[in-house]
């Protein structure tokens, strides 16, 4: 029987520390406030900037929300981004990925200022995250940290094992535990023998985008696994990249889908709002 690690709960927590360090700088008269982009009207992504802004609301961040329809120009996004970079009143620009196919997401990605650069996507925020010095750390690598520090998972000198290599996930999830002197391993779709490799894990992260894809047979006995992926079965119901029901019997702790690290991105995005203004 695993521990289950709750990330809503710890999400929660997180939430409510930094709305305690907003009143307290709202206190001083300083204000946090992010300007949250969405191009087009994809269903998911409605919902992931609603939730957002409902966290901003939650904490006492003043979100500043642009709705832009599916036609917006690159120039047209990159007019707006601009503009908020030169507001010293915008702390912190999120733009809702995807984008449109028309638009160049790493062009708009590296127009955003890295000091407002709150989702860690900025080249600047990257590199700064590989050497060690101060940046914004990406929101879900991040809150998968806090996840294990706040379940006492101890990081140092362990095997991890990450499955998966995006820029937003895999590659920054690597780097984070190797920062916590983890032992780690990257596996990707060109992987030999990737049972035998996550078998080695103590932590086992898992961002490779099929549904219930990891079963027991990947698993070590008492490894903590940790479920990044989100989709939607036959029968409307969510589920991860892990079967659940086959891995958490022998698993020693195991991050449920939903509750787990999905709502840490956000707890993760809040905190780097807060951080933008220290
Ligand atoms: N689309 C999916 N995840 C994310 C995220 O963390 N930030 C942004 N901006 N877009 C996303």
């Amino acid at each position: 029987m695993a521990k289950i690690i709750d990330g809503k709960k710890i999400s929660q927590e997180i939430k409510d520390e930094l709305k305690v360090k907003v009143a307290e700088l709202n206190s001083k008269g300083v204000e946090v406030s992010l300007a949250v982009i969405l191009v087009g009207n994809d269903p998911a992504s409605t919902v992931y900037v609603g939730n957002k802004k409902k966290a901003c609301e939650y904490i006492g961040v003043k979100s500043l929300s642009y709705e832009l329809p599916e036609t917006t120009t690159e120039a047209e996004l990159l007019e707006l981004i601009d503009k908020l970079n030169k507001d010293a009143s915008v702390n912190g620009i999120l733009v809702q990925l995807p984008l449109p196919k028309s638009i160049d997401e790493d062009k708009v990605i590296q127009a955003i200022a890295p000091e407002k650069d709150v989702d860690g996507f900025h080249p600047v925020s990257v590199g700064s995250l590989l050497i060690g010095q101060k940046g914004f750390l990406p929101c879900t690598p991040a809150g998968i940290i806090q996840l294990l520090k706040r379940s006492d998972i101890d990081i140092n000198g362990k095997e991890c094992v990450v499955i998966g290599r995006s820029n937003i996930v895999g590659k920054p999830m690597a780097v984070l535990l190797l920062r916590e002197n983890g032992t780690v391993t990257i596996c990707h779709s060109r992987t030999q023998d990737l049972k035998s490799v996550c078998k080695r894990a103590d932590i086992l992260v898992v961002a490779i985008g099929k549904p219930k894809f990891i079963d027991a047979s990947y698993v070590k006995e008492g490894a903590t696994v940790i479920d990044v992926g989100i989709h939607r079965n036959a029968d409307n119901k969510l589920c991860g990249d892990v079967d659940y029901e086959s891995v958490e019997p022998i698993a020693g702790a195991i991050t449920p889908v939903p509750g787990g690290v999905g709502p840490m991105t956000i707890a993760m995005l809040m905190n780097n709002c807060v951080n933008s203004v220290l």
